[in-house]
């Protein structure tokens, strides 16, 4: 299982992995490669005509600018998994009913099942992963671990991403706003309850954040020698 940090760094990375500009252009019905869109649109007419030629879209994800190739009958949620490596947006119903593709996409959530790529060229596009890379969104991933307000964990990043939407719009919901924000996402595995309370909680804790962890203590560390018992010390032994 990750740490927090390392889910942060994993993020981070999966976000930063994601190519800027496209330098291959692969035929997806024979493999061949070209050095250019021109070029496989050639290729197209000449070997596969009468099929879908695909198409180039640039998109702003997670604040990264990335070019991908794709048909254009895709889906955003298709394009995230298998163009971009970001999973996040899970394929389950893929029929605009469970919420968990969701997205957000120019600061609304959306569902990514139901939204065609080529729809978003040049919007805000935001996922769990940007999220999860986040540090001012830690409290909200923190508290979703602490309430355990998973069991398979499918469906939790279209909650996480429908309750950062919420606060994004409301930083200070109440519980029975917290339900009906999450109204569109369903967990087979019957977490509800939790859902509200560790929003609740993440609420609090972003408006109260927790004083920075004390330094180590230790000899010739802060705080002078020895330091057993201080502030960052090990906890007293009980005999
Ligand atoms: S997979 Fe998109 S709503 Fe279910
Ligand atoms: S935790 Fe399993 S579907 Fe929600």
């Amino acid at each position: 299982m990750y740490s927090q940090q390392s889910t942060q760094q994993a993020a981070t990375e999966l976000i930063t992995a994601a190519p800027e500009l496209l330098r291959e252009f692969r035929c997806p019905i024979c493999g061949e490669v070209f050095g250019t869109y021109e070029q496989l649109q050639d290729h197209y007419a000449a070997s596969h005509e009468g099929a879908v030629t695909p198409v180039t879209v640039s998109l702003l994800i997670n604040g990264k600018r990335t070019q991908v190739l794709i048909e254009p009958h895709w889906t955003l949620q298709r394009t995230l998994q298998f163009r971009l490596g970001l999973t996040g947006a899970k394929h389950m119903c893929d029929k605009g009913v469970c919420g968990s593709c969701t997205v957000i996409v120019d600061g609304r959530a959306v569902l990514a099942c139901m939204t065609l790529t080529v729809e978003v060229e040049g919007k805000d596009i935001e996922t769990v992963e940007g999220i999860a890379a986040n540090p001012a969104w830690k409290p909200l991933i923190d508290a979703y671990c602490r309430w355990d307000a998973m069991q398979c964990g499918y469906c939790t990043p279209g909650f996480l991403v429908s309750a950062k939407s919420l606060l994004d719009h409301n930083p200070n919901p109440t519980e029975q706003e917290c339900k009906e924000a999450l109204a569109g996402n369903i967990c087979i595995c019957g977490t509800y309850p939790r859902h509200s309370q560790a929003i609740l909680e993440a609420v609090y804790n972003i408006a109260n954040p927790p004083p920075p962890p004390a330094p180590p203590m230790g000899f010739g560390g802060p705080g002078g020698p020895g330091g057993f018992g201080g502030p960052g010390g090990p906890p007293p032994q009980v005999p």
